[in-house]
């Protein structure tokens, strides 16, 4: 993908500053029901300093009236911690995927150059309605592949396994996924109606794989990466590095799997498992 593919995070803030709207016009991508075509609807909001995407959204809520004057049942997002941690208020804005609370209004009149806003819902999740999708996918990939720290009972276990300063600050990085999704929308390979496990997961592995204590459960994850739909799976076109909210580095967890998934193989080559 290139630099300026549209879903990927801006590189510069270089554009002039725009003169507000009174109004903002969103067009929204909607959907009644799973089964359902989409069709587009548009909602004229009043603007106001500071405003995000969801506060907007919070508004058509309020007033389910479509900017041709009719009304309708209110537009349906999903939206959780506010402050862009637990990703689920994911959606496709303007044409790039990113949280819709951490959106800024303000920031997205400079991108656009006036009030006019477009919100789809990500194209890799099912639909379950307008704006909402269903993430789990993402959650079974995680149970896929053991994504814990394996623990037997609630005993004094002693010290946990020493970790130096290094590896505390590679795990952290590592740590700070959302299971937003974005990666995945971003990425080629990874279809609505294919297995490919996705970047996402397959830098949970590196992270639990890289633990103390976690990495008892390597072997289990590397086969899973090894499998159909793992690791060889990813083209490495690099999308999902470039829409990452939290700057995870996903192609060095892509690299670093792919090297453990190798000798994993050839260990086992060797065992003759
Ligand atoms: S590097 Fe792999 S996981 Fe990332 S976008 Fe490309 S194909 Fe998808
Ligand atoms: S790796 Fe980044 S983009 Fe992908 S799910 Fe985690 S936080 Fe979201
Ligand atoms: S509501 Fe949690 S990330 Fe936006």
């Amino acid at each position: 993908m290139s630099a300026d593919h549209p879903t990927a995070r801006p590189t510069s803030s270089a554009s002039t500053p725009s003169a507000k709207p009174s109004t903002l016009r969103f067009r929204i991508q909607r959907q009644d029901a799973p089964d359902k075509p989409a069709y587009w609807q548009e909602f004229n909001v009043p603007y106001k300093a500071n405003l995000n995407v969801i506060s907007c959204l919070q508004w058509i809520a309020e007033h389910p009236v479509t900017a041709d004057g009719h009304q309708v049942a209110p537009v349906v997002w999903d939206c959780n911690c506010l402050e862009e941690v637990c990703g689920a208020c994911t959606m496709v804005i303007n044409g790039r995927v990113r949280q819709s609370c951490s959106a800024l209004i303000d920031q997205l009149l400079e991108e656009t150059g006036d009030g006019a806003i477009t919100l789809q819902p990500m194209s890799k999740f099912p639909v379950v309605r307008d704006l909402w999708v269903d993430r789990q996918r993402m959650f079974e990939a995680l149970k896929r592949v053991k994504a814990w720290v394996p623990i037997d009972g609630t005993h004094d276990l002693g010290e946990g396994p020493k970790e130096s300063i290094e590896q505390q600050e590679m795990r952290y990085a590592l740590s700070r996924c959302m299971t937003c999704g974005c990666c995945l929308e971003a990425c080629p390979q990874f279809l609505l109606d294919n297995h490919f496990i996705g970047a996402q997961v397959i830098s949970q592995v590196r992270y639990f794989n890289a633990h103390g204590t976690g990495k008892t459960l390597a072997g289990d994850r590397l086969d899973v990466m090894a499998a159909s739909g793992g690791i060889s799976d990813c083209g490495n076109a690099q999308n999902c590095v470039k829409v990452c909210p939290k700057e995870i580095p996903l192609t060095e967890s892509i690299a670093a799997i792919g090297r453990q998934t190798t000798v994993h193989r050839v260990k086992k080559f060797f065992q003759g498992k």
